[in-house]
Formats: C-alpha cells, structure tokens, sequence
C-alpha cells in the first residue's frame, strides 16, 4: 500500500481555501487538514510579536497531531514573519504565500505595479526586500487594506458586502501619473490569500482593467515538486477543516468545490 501523504494547509481564516483549490487539482490524491486560526483573526492587526507568539507553537501543535507529509502556509501576513523561524524548529518541509512582486514587476507593460495586502505584510521587511531585490525598475505601490480580509470572509459567509465597501480598500491600487501622456498601474499583485476570493468583483470594481496576480497556481507547482509523484487513489481521499475557535464550519455546499469536490469532515 502506498503512503498517503498528508498535506496540512495553515491560514487565520477561509483565505487559505484558495490555495487549498489549486493545489487539491495537482494533487487530488492526497489527505489534506485545512487549519484556519479564526480564534486570533486577522492577523494583519497583530504586532510581529503577536503573530510569532501564537503562530509558531500553533503550527508545531498541529504538526505533532496530524504528522503532515509538507505544510502550507497559506497567509502572507504569517509567511512574510514566520517561514523561518518554522523552518528553523521543525523538520517537516514548508511552503509559504508571499507576495508575487517578482512575476508581477516582470510582466507589467506600464512599469507601475500595486501591492495590495494585510496592513502587517505591506509593514514588514520581507516585502520591502522583495521590492528591492525584484522590482526591476518599477515603481511598486504598497497598499495596506485594513478591512478586505474580512469583506471577504463575509461575503463568503454568505453576507451582504456592499460594492462600496470594497471600492474604497482597491483604490489606492490604481495609481494614475498627471502629465500629458498619462502612465498607469497595470498589475496588483493579491499579496493575501482571502483577496482571490472576491475576484469576480475585484474586476467588476476596478476604475480599469488591471493583471490581477495569484499566486496560487504556483505554490501548488511547487507543492506538487516537492512531495514527488503521486501516490494513491483520489477517490479515496479525504479532507479535515480545523477552526482553532472550535467551531464546525456550516458551509459544506461553499466549501466543496475548493476541496476538489469533497465535503470536508
Ligand atoms: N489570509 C491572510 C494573508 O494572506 C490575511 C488575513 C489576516 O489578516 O489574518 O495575509
């Protein structure tokens, strides 16, 4: 009998489901615990301190319990912080979420690019080193969304998220140079895993067209790189979701499609 790898995805919320989705089509036939720490949501309010003191321990627990073949880190507010001091106390290998300035500097046409994010990634150091080591001669504007994290765990919540409120937290995006032959942004990297959820709208709201960067797609390229071939059934594949508060999700018919069609217990 093949080893089931088990593939254990961190975020503090539903954010993280949307890499959970990409990564669950490279890999369907693995066991995945998804573990969202809506006890200590968002994380973006929380001083570096704050978020090393609880992440940290956390994701050790969890690693004693589920015993995961490779973890997740779906939250740029906590990979931007914490990816080396995890590395550094555990031996499972770590994949982490952040920001994608790199592809994104590259492909921008017009040279502006936003960085749209946690007020706590758009602060930290890993990001400004991003900027500086990647940003290939574009001007990056970094915006800190204090708000868009939960829009959009609301709206996947099945709330009622008016389009205003999700206006005002993209428009520092979209960066316009005065002058004659005006320059504008062209590409926003969603440099926080909840954003792709309030995608269709994201583009609906935008003053223009925009490349919008998720950098899901890649992470579960290098998640499938990294745990080899696959190894089982995917039929035969299960999923676990985990809320630190301790409650059980109620949202089985949302959730199914970014468990690759499974109702996680
Ligand atoms: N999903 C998290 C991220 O990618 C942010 C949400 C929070 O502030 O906790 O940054």
């Amino acid at each position: 009998m093949p080893h089931r790898q088990t593939i254990l995805v961190f975020d503090t919320g539903l954010g993280g489901l949307t890499v959970l989705r990409e990564i669950v089509r490279t890999r369907p036939d693995a066991h995945y615990v998804y573990v969202a720490d809506d006890a200590f949501f968002p994380y973006g309010h929380r001083s570096e301190e704050q978020v090393i003191a609880r992440a940290v321990p956390l994701v050790g627990e969890l690693i004693a319990a589920h015993a995961p073949d490779l973890v997740v880190i779906a939250c740029n507010t906590a990979s931007t912080l914490v990816l080396s001091h995890l590395r550094a106390e555990y031996r499972v290998p770590f994949v982490g979420t952040v920001p994608a300035i790199k592809p994104a500097c590259a492909s921008s046409r017009s040279r502006r690019v936003s960085v749209l994010g946690t007020k706590g990634t758009v602060k930290r150091e890993y990001t400004q080193a991003l900027i500086r080591d990647f940003a290939q001669g574009c001007q990056v504007t970094l915006v800190g969304s204090a708000d868009l994290a939960s829009l959009a765990e609301a709206a996947l919540n099945g709330g009622d998220v008016g389009d205003h409120e999700i206006a005002a937290e993209i428009a520092p995006c979209f960066v316009e140079d005065a002058g004659g032959n005006p320059v504008r942004t062209d590409t926003v990297v969603l440099a926080c895993t909840h954003y792709p959820l309030l995608m269709d709208r994201l583009v609906q709201l935008a003053p223009w067209p925009v490349d919008w960067i998720d950098p899901a797609p890649a992470i579960a390229r290098r998640v499938a790189d990294l745990l080899g071939p696959r190894s089982g059934d995917a039929n035969l594949a299960g999923a676990e979701m985990i809320f630190t508060s301790g409650r059980r999700h109620t949202l089985a018919e949302t959730l199914v499609p970014f468990f690759g069609g499974r109702v996680p217990a």
